[in-house]
């Protein structure tokens, strides 16, 4: 699959946020008030349920938002092409879901395919899935980390393009996975940051499994 760089920079990022909302303040803050030399800026903040940090985080940023609630959708299809619809209408080049605790559908894909960054708790294809931190720790891995990859219809299968590891040490029991799962956040807001920017900056190539960035045109 081969993937344009945005069409001209910076480049629009639609992001979708369930929670906390840290990784979205991290692109924030990494934009600034200059989003040519980032390469990208936010457009829209889209979000699964309404009253989260994240989307207040969004509001204070004076960004435009929109919630997609999927049981105010009579089937999850619905739901898909609703958030589809909500999402292009701000013409995004890149769509990142930092935080977003849904799986998007057929729909969504179809439109966004190759544009939709995800980034996980864990360093996969180990710990997929809504509890990465909690897996990993009951695994009793001693090495853990984060992943920012490409959507793919898969449950975070998607390409690779960038991980950091974090350490498990012996003072992470199974029921510290909050304090582990915070020394993750700390290293995945960067390796978030910094891979949009890469990608919306310089352009990138997937091939089949394989995320070539800054390829372009080669
Ligand atoms: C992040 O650690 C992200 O990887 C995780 O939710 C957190 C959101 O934090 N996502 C998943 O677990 C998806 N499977 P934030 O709301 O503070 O950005």
């Amino acid at each position: 699959m081969a993937s344009p760089p945005p069409s001209a920079p910076p480049a629009r990022l639609v992001v979708l946020v369930s929670g906390s909302g840290t990784n979205l303040q991290a692109l924030l803050d990494a934009i600034g008030d200059d989003p040519e030399g980032y390469g990208a800026q936010v457009v829209a903040v889209g979000a699964d349920r309404p009253g989260t940090v994240g989307l207040e985080r969004a509001e204070r940023a004076g960004l435009p938002t929109f919630v997609c609630r999927v049981r105010e959708h009579a089937t999850r299809e619905e739901w898909d092409a609703a958030l589809t619809a909500a999402t292009a209408a701000h013409r995004p080049d890149l769509v990142v879901s930092a935080g977003f605790m849904k799986i998007v559908g057929k729909r969504f894909l179809a439109e966004f395919g190759g544009r939709v960054v995800n980034t996980h708790p864990a360093l996969l294809p180990s710990f997929p899935g809504a509890h990465g931190v909690r897996d990993a720790l009951a695994y009793g891995v001693k090495v853990t980390g984060c992943t920012v990859h490409f959507v793919d219809d898969g449950v975070d299968t998607g390409p690779i393009i960038a991980q950091s590891a974090v350490e498990v040490t012996e003072e992470d029991t199974p029921e510290g996975e909050a304090a582990l799962h915070e020394r993750i956040k700390e290293v995945e807001r960067k390796l978030l940051v910094e891979a949009v920017g890469r990608l919306a900056r310089d352009g990138y190539r997937i091939e089949g499994r394989k995320v070539h960035l800054g390829h372009v045109g080669e």
